[in-house]
């Protein structure tokens, strides 16, 4: 036990578990981090990170004092009275979310007497209400339920965890939410105190409000494409009003990863099931699906038929910094050139295969990606693509054309380079 700080136990062992546990271990609690798989938690008890995340592992090594890995539940009951449920809510076939994952933590979690249970998974609005009547019904009057929504971005979780915009907690009983409060003190950032729905709804309106920029700004630049404005100085000079700013405007080829389609999913059903028909999530789902296809008619109006066209595809991941391919354009991307009957080709920096990529030919560098190719295509912003156009890879190439599905480098730099280029809203 660890003096003021009082120990936590977490549920879920995955990348909102252990980057919660990691950091909260930092701040100087005694954490134990319990999930349900054995081959998870061996190798976190050899020092294995089962994802990339910046920064994660060397905390976790430096913290290891005060953190536990276990399968055991009673180890993780045993010395705290502050739970956090940090479990996946996958989406089901229908969208909804997943929530076998939440349930079992509300029943592992058993009597434990007077407690505090806090969500920082993602579920859909009224999830809360839900667990706080079920915890009734089974006379868990004591445990009382705080929403406290995590805000991580993949690839600076650990940078956001610790110096986060705010801090959202959403709670029944004052008390509870204290409770909760005073495991932030000293962060410099609003708290923002509100009903457990409301705690909800901000993270699922949050990521929806952040999809919709992207939604918005990748049609400006196919507006601009069609009738000659420049997409980057758009946005550089909408997002310059302050009302606006200049964060979330970076046309592309769609967001993925495991959170924006999701939640955006998550809202559009939750309104739908509640009798409300949000047409304009509706429209930014349709959109970010639209945009990671409009890659091949790119690459059919510069090569034409691209059957036996070899394209490589540079970046796979959904966004660079991160080995994750949740909901990764590339996915899309890659099924839809193989359709067409080309040649797939990819490289990653970090993603060195992966049960969707089918038939496509994982390249062991760049150079290999790209040798004989008729296209290479930016999927990813990689710090790594920023040299693509150099002499090499021209040389390499069988056509030496770039799509930059990233807006990533400097077409005029490009096309001096000898390349033919093609950006997204790029004039
Ligand atoms: C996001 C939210 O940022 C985070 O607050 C929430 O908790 C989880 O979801 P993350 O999924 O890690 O985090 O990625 P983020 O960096 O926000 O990017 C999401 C997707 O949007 C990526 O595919 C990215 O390439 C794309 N994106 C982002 C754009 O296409 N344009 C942009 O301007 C910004």
């Amino acid at each position: 036990m660890n003096g003021e700080k009082p120990p936590l136990g977490i549920f879920g062992a995955g990348w909102v578990g252990l980057v919660t546990g990691a950091c909260f271990a930092a701040l100087g609690h005694d954490v134990v981090v319990r999930d349900v798989v054995t081959k998870r938690i061996d190798d976190l008890n050899a020092g294995r990170l089962p994802f990339h995340e910046p920064g994660l592992a060397e905390l976790i090594e430096r913290n290891q004092d005060r953190l536990t890995f276990t399968l055991d539940v009673s180890e993780l009951k045993t010395g705290t009275d502050i739970f956090f449920a940090c479990v996946d809510t996958p989406p089901t076939p229908s969208g909804d979310a997943d929530l076998t994952y939440v349930w079992s933590v509300i029943d592992d979690l058993g009597d434990p007497g007077h407690a505090t249970l806090v969500m920082k998974s993602t579920v859909p609005v009224g999830t809360g209400e839900k667990i706080r009547a079920t915890l009734d019904q089974r006379g868990l009057e004591g445990v009382a339920y705080v929403s406290n929504p995590e805000f991580l971005s993949e690839g600076r979780a650990v940078e956001d965890f610790m110096a986060p915009d705010r801090i959202v907690i959403g709670a029944l009983e004052e008390g509870a939410g204290d409770r909760v409060a005073a495991l932030y003190e000293g962060f410099d950032a609003p708290v923002v105190r509100t009903s457990i729905a409301s705690a909800e709804m901000i993270k699922l309106a949050a990521n929806a409000f952040l999809a919709t920029r992207i939604s918005f700004i990748n049609e400006i630049a196919n507006v601009s494409e069609a009738v000659g404005a420049n997409v980057d100085d758009v946005a550089y000079g909408m997002g310059l009003d302050k009302r606006i700013g200049t964060k979330y405007l970076n046309p592309g080829i769609g967001y993925g990863g495991s959170c924006f389609p999701k939640d955006v999913s998550f809202l559009k059903l939750l309104a739908g099931n509640s009798g409300y028909h949000f047409q304009l999530v509706s429209a930014v789902i349709e959109v970010n699906d639209l945009q990671k296809r409009r890659v091949v008619t790119k690459l059919q109006q510069r090569l034409g038929d691209l059957r036996g066209k070899r394209i490589a595809l540079l970046g796979l991941a959904f966004k660079p910094n991160t080995d994750d391919m949740r909901e990764a354009p590339s996915l899309v991307l890659a099924a839809r050139l193989q359709a067409e009957g080309a040649e797939v080709h990819a490289w990653d920096p970090l993603v060195t295969g992966h049960p969707d990529l089918d038939g496509v030919a994982i390249a062991p560098s760049l150079l290999d990606a790209v040798r004989d190719a008729d296209a290479a295509v930016i999927v990813t912003e990689w710090a790594e693509l920023r040299d693509l156009a150099s002499t090499e890879v021209r040389e390499s190439m069988r056509t030496p054309l770039i799509v930059d599905g990233r807006n990533l480098l400097d077409p005029e730099a490009v096309r001096a380079a000898g390349f033919q280029y093609e950006g997204i809203g790029r004039a």
